[in-house]
C-alpha cells in the first residue's frame, strides 16, 4: 500500500463501501465493556480481545482503517507479531486516538472541552513513525436545558481544527469527531439544530486554520431523537434529516463521512446508514466508524474464552460486511438472518 498523500490515505479508508473499526477505547472504557461480560481488564486480556478482532476474516475488504488506543498501537500479538502488522495484513490502515479526554468547561462546568493539544505535535511525530496513517479526536456536545452554549461549541470546534492541522503536518489524516450525544429527552429536530450549528462552526474553524479538507475525514453522530425522548423518529426520518444537515454544512470536496454509532443498536446503525446511501445525492463517501455497533455481538460471544474466538470473529465479520453493504446502499434486513 504505497499511499503517499493525505488524499490517497483518506480515499483508501472509505473505498468501495469500506469503513472503520473503532477499537480505541481508553483503558477505563474498555474496563466498562469487559465488566459487562465479567472479564478483568488486564493488558493481556485487552490484547487477546483485540488480536481476536483484528484476525477476523471479515476485516478484509470491509474495514479500511482501525482506530487504536496508545497501548494497542505498541502491543504485540501472542506470537510476537505487532498488532499493527496484523491490521495492515488485512488491508486496513492503523490509526490512533490522540485526544486526552474531557474536562469541564470553565464558563459552563456541566459541559466539557476535549484536552490534548499540549505535546500533540511530538506525539503525532512518534505515532507516524510507528505506522499510524490517521488520527482521531472526539469532541462532545450535550443537549439539555440551556446547552450547548456557544462557548462549548466554539471551544471544542476550534480545538478540533488545531488538532487537524497538527496531524496533517505530521503526514496523517485527521478524523474530526464532533459527537452530539444521544443522552436526553430531546427531539430529533433539536438534534438537527444543534448538529447543524456544530458542523457549521467546525468547517469555519477548519478553513480558518488552513486544514486541507481533501485530506480529512468527518466522524459525526447521526441526527436522531434523544435516548429518552417521548417520540422516536424512525429510520426514514433519521436518514432524511441527517442528510439534510450534512448537505447544508459539509463541503462537497470532503472525501468521506464515517459515522459513529453512539449507543444505537447494531441493526439501527446499519439500517440508518443504508437508508442514507439509498437516498444518495452527495459527493462524499458515506460510511461507518463504529465502535459498539461493530463490536457488541463479538464481545458478547467472546466472553474472554479462547474456545469462543472463532464464533466471535464470525460475529464481527458479519457486522463488518453488513455495514459495507449499508455504505453501498445494498443492505436489507433479510441479510441479517
Ligand atoms: P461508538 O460507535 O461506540 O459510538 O464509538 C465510536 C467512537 O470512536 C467513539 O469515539
Amino acid at each position: 500500500m504505497a499511499l503517499e498523500s493525505l488524499e490517497e490515505i483518506a480515499a483508501y479508508i472509505v473505498e468501495d463501501g469500506k469503513g472503520i473499526l473503532a477499537a480505541d477505547e481508553s483503558n477505563p472504557t474498555c474496563g466498562k465493556r469487559f465488566d459487562s461480560i465479567g472479564v478483568e481488564s488486564t493488558e493481556d486480556n485487552r490484547r487477546d480481545y483485540r488480536e481476536m478482532l483484528f484476525r477476523s476474516e471479515g476485516m478484509k475488504g470491509n474495514i479500511g482503517g482501525v482506530i487504536l488506543f496508545d497501548e494497542t498501537l505498541r502491543q504485540k500479538a501472542e506470537d510476537g507479531t505487532p498488532l499493527v502488522n496484523i491490521i495492515t495484513a488485512q488491508g486496513a490502515l492503523p490509526g490512533i486516538k490522540v485526544d486526552k479526554g474531557l474536562k469541564p468547561l470553565d464558563v459552563s462546568p456541566e459541559e466539557t472541552v476535549t484536552q490534548g493539544l499540549d505535546g500533540l505535535n511530538e506525539r503525532c511525530s512518534e505515532y507516524e513513525k510507528i505506522g499510524a496513517k490517521f488520527a482521531k479526536w472526539r469532541a462532545v456536545i450535550n443537549i439539555g436545558l440551556g446547552i450547548p452554549t456557544e462557548d462549548c461549541i466554539n471551544q471544542n470546534m476550534e480545538a478540533l481544527a488545531k488538532y487537524a492541522k497538527i496531524v496533517q503536518e505530521n503526514k496523517m489524516v485527521p478524523i474530526v469527531e464532533p459527537e452530539v450525544l444521544m443522552d436526553g429527552t430531546h427531539s430529533i429536530d433539536q438534534c438537527l439544530e444543534v448538529t447543524s450549528k456544530t458542523l457549521n462552526a467546525l468547517f469555519n474553524y477548519l478553513e480558518e486554520h488552513g486544514v486541507n479538507i481533501k485530506g480529512t475525514l468527518l466522524k459525526p453522530s447521526m441526527v436522531i431523537s434523544g435516548k429518552d425522548a417521548m417520540e422516536k423518529a424512525g429510520v426514514a426520518e433519521v436518514a432524511e434529516k441527517t442528510l439534510k444537515c450534512l448537505i447544508a454544512n459539509v463541503p462537497s470536496d470532503l472525501p468521506g463521512i464515517t459515522f459513529l454509532s453512539g449507543g444505537q443498536s447494531d441493526i439501527d446503525a446499519t439500517a440508518h446508514l443504508d437508508a442514507m446511501n439509498k437516498i444518495g445525492g452527495f459527493d462524499w463517501k458515506l460510511s461507518f466508524s463504529y465502535g459498539r455497533a461493530l463490536q457488541q455481538p463479538a464481545l458478547k460471544t467472546w466472553l474472554g474464552k479462547k474456545e469462543n474466538a472463532e464464533a466471535a470473529q464470525a460475529a464481527l465479520s458479519h457486522r463488518a460486511l453488513m455495514n459495507k453493504k449499508a455504505a453501498q446502499g445494498k443492505w436489507d434486513q433479510s441479510l441479517e438472518k
